[in-house]
């Protein structure tokens, strides 16, 4: 396991020179964007709505590809490896399956042997604190316990990088704020480099070790910051000056970027 504080720093991710354009003749979405990610990076991504976020966690897991520039993922091309797990703003689960069937799906598909799985699949569980609940079905779950099952599939499979799109932008402030919680301190455990999509300040804040600020048409990265509150964070964190600064700071930089974006 990587830990920040005794391991030389690895790349995790890097980006040279990427752009993406959906058609030949129109502008890129993204323009090239160059980026380097360490491992043990828990790094947030904030811009404006349609400025190429999704987009870019698309392009790092494979499910599109760039136009022009190189992208590796823990040594790979995109799409290449197992290393890279992606969690999504809904839970994506299947309804017919259970908690437990839900979490090893992908260990199915990965033709991992019944034992490991089911030895992942519990570790999983464990994790998210639903260990409990492997026998129900997704709709006798709540929105947060959906989610902690899906954080769990991505989980399973082991990842060392982690996609999370505005995972928990559906889910009301207290338990979005619990969640933020439980994911740091699951990366106490599991260490893995997280890119995490979000469109709440204080959230990105309370993450991250790294907070990029994207601007749009097209979409770049208009501010790099590192964020130096000590971890493990919890809630106490939250009423932190320093804390209570930097979200400001990162408010006033977002705002720069998008006056409608700015309101969280
Ligand atoms: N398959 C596609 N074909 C054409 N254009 C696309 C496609 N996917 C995304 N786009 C465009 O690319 C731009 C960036 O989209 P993307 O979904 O990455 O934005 P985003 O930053 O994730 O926005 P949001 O915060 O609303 O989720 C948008 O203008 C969108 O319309
Ligand atoms: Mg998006």
């Amino acid at each position: 396991m990587v830990t920040a504080a005794t391991a030389t720093p690895t790349t995790a991710i890097r980006l040279e020179n990427v752009s993406k354009s959906f058609f030949a003749s129109a502008t890129p979405i993204l323009a090239p964007l160059s980026l380097n990610v360490e491992a043990g990076e828990f790094v947030a991504i904030l811009g404006p709505s349609g400025c190429g976020k999704s987009t870019l966690l698309r392009l790092l897991s494979g499910l599109a590809t760039s136009s022009t520039g190189e992208i590796a993922v823990d040594g790979h091309p995109p799409g290449q490896g197992d290393d890279l797990a992606y969690v999504f703003q809904d839970a994506t689960l299947l309804p017919w399956l259970n908690v437990a069937a839900n979490v090893e799906t992908l260990l199915r598909l990965r033709h991992v042997p019944a034992d490991e799985r089911a030895r992942r699949r519990d570790a999983a569980l464990a994790l998210v604190r639903l260990s409990d609940r492997a026998g129900a079905y997704p709709r006798q779950l709540s929105g947060g316990q959906r989610m902690r099952v899906s954080l769990a599939r991505a989980l399973a499979t082991e990842p060392r990088v982690l996609l999370l799109d505005e995972p928990f932008g559906a889910l009301d402030e207290m338990t979005r704020d619990r969640l933020g919680e439980e994911l740091l301190a699951i990366r106490e455990r599991q260490r893995w480099t997280a890119l995490f999509v979000t469109h709440s300040v204080a959230e990105a804040v309370f993450l991250a070790s790294r907070v990029l600020v994207l601007a749009a048409r097209p979409g770049r990265v208009a501010h790099d910051l590192r964020i130096d509150l000590p971890y493990p964070r919890n809630h106490d964190t939250r009423r932190d000056p320093a804390y209570l600064r930097l979200v400001a700071e990162v408010s006033a930089r977002l705002r720069a970027v998008d006056p409608e974006a700015a309101a969280a």
